[in-house]
């Protein structure tokens, strides 16, 4: 109690001396927000401020259509209609740059490749803008999205936005249907082959060059078809990005099966900053944002539970629950 009344009088204290200041110097930018308190420095944003913080940000307190979720498998609704979703690479490679943007470790494709995305529930085609990965700092916590309350190691994003519309990802963020997000969790696994698309981003040699902030590394003969499980089943609702300003602007695609990385893979992302070598390390891990309430928002899905065999018999309000779990947890 007292820790959060000692950051809403430093916020206080920072209005009133933000509102005397020059603009050019004002802290108001869009990297100013955090997931976490730090231990010492000065105030940065946590969720539950960034909406508080910034009125161009008022979406992240005051929307009602905000993301990540928990998804209660028992709330999803099948739908007929919805086809599986087509990805499309033109047949090639993929090269990219891989970021520490202190954040989130980014990997954000190289203009000259065209990976994009469209059916499903997809209106539009959606291009491929940048992928990006969300972690815990324990197994049991690290995905954005939560199944049934339980929390993944990690969560992969390939956030696209709407190319038939929209210039690029700037103009489509903050416009009607201008995002589609695949989200894909991440589980970590002894037994089980680990992720290729992932290997190749995590594997010591590459992952320890991004340790800080700020620092970039060259990727080249990704294919993005590895990075996809195996299933043409996925969840969707309408939502919002997860960081400010909290756009309502995004359809998130959560596939309905996991991919694995190692143990040691899993270490490596716990060993990188969220700063730059010459300051203090901060554990990027935990990077997420808290679960916004659903509301009166529909989760629907291409799992049909009464089709998964013979001896299924009509009792759908019993299977969803078990099935996608049986998918999602193996
Ligand atoms: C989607 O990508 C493919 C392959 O790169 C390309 O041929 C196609 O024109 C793209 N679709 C749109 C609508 O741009
Ligand atoms: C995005 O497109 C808009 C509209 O065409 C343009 O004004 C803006 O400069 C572009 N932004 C970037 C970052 O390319």
């Amino acid at each position: 109690m007292r820790v959060v009344w000692n950051i809403a009088l430093i916020c206080h204290a920072y209005f009133i001396c933000t509102s005397s200041a020059q603009p050019g110097s004002s802290k108001l930018h869009d990297g100013w927000w955090a997931y976490k308190d730090v231990v010492q420095g000065s105030f940065v944003p946590v969720p539950s401020f960034w909406g508080l913080v910034n009125s161009a940000w008022n979406l992240c307190a005051m929307g009602k259509r905000q993301s990540p979720i928990d998804i209660e498998t028992s709330h999803m609704i099948f739908d007929p209609y919805l086809t599986p979703l087509r990805i499309n690479t033109g047949g090639r490679r993929l090269g990219g740059t891989m970021y520490n943007t202190g954040k989130h470790v980014s990997l954000r494709p190289d203009k000259a490749y065209l990976v994009n995305i469209s059916g499903g529930p997809l209106g539009y085609s959606y291009r491929l803008e940048e992928i990006r990965l969300h972690f815990g700092s324990e197994d049991y916590q690290g995905s954005e999205h939560l199944l049934n309350g339980q929390g993944f190691p990690g969560e992969v994003q390939l956030i696209h936005y709407n190319q038939d519309l929209y210039a690029n990802y700037s103009e489509a963020v903050r416009s009607p249907h201008g995002i589609a997000v695949v989200t894909i969790f991440i589980k970590v696994s002894l037994s089980e082959n680990p992720n290729t698309f992932l290997n190749r981003m995590l594997n010591r040699d590459t992952i320890t060059r991004i340790n800080y902030k700020h620092d970039a590394f060259l990727l080249m003969g990704l294919n993005m078809g590895d990075l996809y499980p195996d299933t043409t089943r996925y969840i969707t609702y309408e939502g919002s990005v997860t960081i400010p300003p909290c756009y309502e602007t995004a359809t998130w695609i959560l596939i309905n099966k996991p991919v694995y990385i190692t143990q040691m893979q899993m270490h490596s992302l716990r060993l990188l900053s969220q700063h730059e070598p010459y300051k203090i390390f901060l554990s990027m891990s935990d990077n997420t944002r808290p679960t916004q309430p659903l509301l009166q928002r529909c989760i629907r899905t291409n799992i049909h539970f009464s089709k998964q065999g013979p001896h299924c018999p009509n009792n759908r309000a019993v299977r969803p629950q078990y099935r996608v779990n049986q998918w999602l947890l193996k």
